[in-house]
């Protein structure tokens, strides 16, 4: 219990929050009544119901028709805004938030509408909670490159809203290769990169994502350990990995939390950070990540501290926000 309230107390960053996954059931309904959205799901209850996962595509399936209820600025800003204030909650100090700009520009809703509602929630965060707040515009991968050349060609306008982009959706089939030329260009607009690669993909995907797309940190990563290789260049060059314990077990990439290897990535000495990836489907926001995999693992103090400097080590806050936290 000591534990959990000092895990509760200590400032973190939370660097792999898709934020279309932090709609709860109960927002997902009233925007639907809101907007006039018809949903396959008669209630509330229905919908949890429906939460049984066995592999990323079973939730993606889910999480994009959630996601069908936004349609307007003010539905993008009350779903960031409620992200914020139960972050605030479990002391995020500093968050960067993905986004799926071509889940909501495929249905018609204006790339503007979704980015500065989030803008605007992020900027209220700010001023409000004190919690800093960046954007990162997600490509969806089991899209083509052309999609994807198209979405950053519509962000360019708004390149000051968004820090960087990264790479999420269906893994297995759709390498990092597939969208080097896409990466390249936005890195060519001084936008920083990440992407998801070693969720359910091979480590490979985890190289390619380092040497074809020159990501700054990977998202999930945990099947690095099949590579003892890739781990010592992950431990070598700090390349941080965002792991989302909940999210992994929900998913089924590992059998329960006491399997889980985060306790090995730290032991190996690789940057690994605790993240809640999509808290309304995967059962808990941040501390509920921490708290649950402290407990299976017997994880102490010493290991809450190194995950919260490792979370603001490898956020893209700025240098003066990193030294309050070192
Ligand atoms: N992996 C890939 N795509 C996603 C995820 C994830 O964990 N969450 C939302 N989109
Ligand atoms: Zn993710």
């Amino acid at each position: 219990a000591a534990l959990n309230r000092f895990i509760q107390a200590m400032p973190k960053a939370e660097l792999h929050i898709h934020i279309e996954g932090s709609l709860e059931p109960e927002l997902i309904f009233e925007l639907a009544r809101r907007n006039q959205v018809k949903l396959p799901y008669a209630s509330v209850e229905d919908l949890r119901a429906a939460y049984a996962f066995t592999n990323l595509q079973s939730f993606l399936d889910i999480y994009y028709a959630g996601a069908s209820v936004l349609l307007h600025e003010a539905d993008f800003f009350d779903m960031a805004w409620a992200y914020f204030l139960r972050a605030k909650a479990d002391n995020v100090v500093h968050a960067e938030l993905f986004f799926d700009p071509q889940t909501h520009t495929d249905r018609g809703v204006p790339f503007a509408a979704v980015i500065d509602g989030l803008r605007r929630a992020c900027d209220r965060a700010r001023n409000e909670l004190g919690i800093q707040a960046e954007l990162i515009l997600c490509f969806l991968r089991h899209l083509s490159e052309e999609a994807a050349f198209t979405t950053l060609q519509q962000a360019r306008p708004h390149r000051d809203k968004f820090v960087g982009v990264g790479l999420d959706s269906s893994e297995v089939g759709h390498p990092p290769e597939k969208f080097q030329r896409v990466f390249a260009a936005a890195r060519e607009l001084g936008l920083r990169a990440v992407a998801h690669a070693g969720e359910e993909g091979p480590p490979q995907y985890i190289w390619d994502a380092l040497d074809l797309l020159q990501v700054q940190r990977i998202d999930h990563g945990v099947q690095a350990l099949r590579d003892p290789v890739l781990v010592q260049r992950l431990r070598e060059q700090r390349i941080p990995l965002t792991v989302c314990p909940l999210s992994n077990i929900k998913l089924c990439v590992f059998g329960d939390l006491a399997q889980h290897n985060i306790g090995e990535l730290l032991r190996q000495g690789l940057v690994a950070t605790i993240n809640s990836d999509d808290p309304a489907y995967f059962g808990g926001y941040m501390n509920q990540n921490f708290v649950e995999t402290f407990d299976a693992l017997q994880l102490g103090a010493a290991e809450a501290i190194t995950l919260a400097r490792n979370s603001f080590e490898a956020s893209f806050a700025t240098h003066a926000d990193k030294a309050r936290y070192a």
